[in-house]
């Protein structure tokens, strides 16, 4: 398969790292130094669902396709305040699709299990024209007293439209069964019969463990996919990481290899947007003309779970 057109959107209101210091003990310079990000964008006046239709539409124009000709839309996404019906019955309606589609929750590492899915599919015969479509609003999920994960996220979609080709060379999934890591706990209804209620709670996350096992396991698939295709770093044009701190792509580079230049980043402008972070930065690198044909990327991406995953790609148009 191959790419044909991409799409994102962000939330029109733009935080700064000041603004933060404003209401929480935290200020512009640690942000930066430890995580890179200077501002990023949060949902106000939108909401989600308004998000993932702009970003879906943008990439079904690009892609020069009618929304009747997308076969099937995979849509990836963390959590959203409506936990049935899934996201993609919610937007497809919306963006014009007479399709149908999926939801997937594998964390931050949803946009390259999507692609995983959507060759799968493709290679069955099952479906031309897929929407992989990423929304997320973590910052819905962080308690906003606590300065340790309200600074970290933003909230934005991505979206691209596959379709057939021979672009998309291999794909690497690692699954690390560990809760307690990185996890959010929504609250349930309770019954007559239930022992162990759970009211729900915010965020949690074991940085620092996760900051190390986010190197190593994102290394190991990224070396894992270049010795099946026998490469180098010298022979990948990117690596597009998930963009959930500057150091983290900077520990990877360092075990993998390559100049910086190498390894663009948006964490500046958007923090981490969750899986929607690889196809919003896939968006921006395309519009600026960045991607030439036959340049080889590499994508890989981690989370909850604890997850990661790496791809391989031959860019064709
Ligand atoms: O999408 C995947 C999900 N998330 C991740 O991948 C995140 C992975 N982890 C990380 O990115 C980093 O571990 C963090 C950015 C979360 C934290 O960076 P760190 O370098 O591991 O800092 P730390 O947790 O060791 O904290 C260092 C200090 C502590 O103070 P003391 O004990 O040294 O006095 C913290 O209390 O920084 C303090 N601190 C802060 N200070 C200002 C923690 N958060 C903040 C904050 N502002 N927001």
């Amino acid at each position: 398969m191959k790419i044909i057109g991409t799409g994102s959107a962000l939330p029109a209101l733009t935080v700064t790292n000041d603004d933060l210091a404003g209401f929480l003990d935290t200020n512009d310079q640690w942000i930066t130094t430890r995580t890179g990000i200077q501002e990023r964008h949060l949902l106000s006046t939108e909401d989600l669902y308004d998000l993932a239709v702009d970003a879906s539409i943008k990439a079904i124009k690009a892609a020069g396709l009618r929304p009747d000709q997308i076969d099937f839309l995979l849509v990836s996404n963390v959590a959203n305040r409506h936990v049935t019906p899934g996201l993609s019955c919610i937007v497809q309606k919306r963006i014009g699709l007479t399709c149908a589609g999926l939801d997937i929750n594998v964390a931050c590492a949803g946009f390259v299990n999507a692609l995983m899915l959507a060759d799968g599919m493709m290679k069955a015969g099952r479906a031309k024209n897929i929407l992989v479509l990423c929304a997320e609003e973590p910052t819905k999920y962080c308690d906003w007293h606590e300065r340790d994960c309200s600074v970290l996220f933003g909230d934005g979609a991505g979206a691209v439209v596959l379709t057939e080709g021979n672009a998309f060379k291999d794909v690497q999934l690692t699954m690390i069964s560990d809760r307690d890591v990185l996890y959010y706990e929504r609250g349930m209804e309770t019954t007559p019969f239930e022992q162990h209620y759970i009211k729900g709670q915010p965020l949690v996350m074991k940085g620092k463990e996760l900051f190390k096992t986010a190197v190593s396991e994102s290394a190991k698939d990224i070396q894992t996919i270049l010795k099946r295709a026998n490469l180098t770093h010298e022979d990948i044009t990117y690596f597009m990481l998930h963009q959930a701190n500057k150091r983290i792509i900077e520990g990877i580079r360092k075990i993998v290899g390559g100049p910086e230049e190498k390894y663009p980043t948006v964490i500046e402008k958007y923090g981490n947007t969750s899986s929607a972070s690889i196809p919003i930065l896939l968006d921006e690198m395309l519009a600026d003309n960045k991607i030439k044909a036959g340049d080889k990327i590499v994508m890989s991406a981690f989370g909850a779970g604890f997850v990661s995953a790496a791809c391989l790609w031959e860019w064709e148009f």
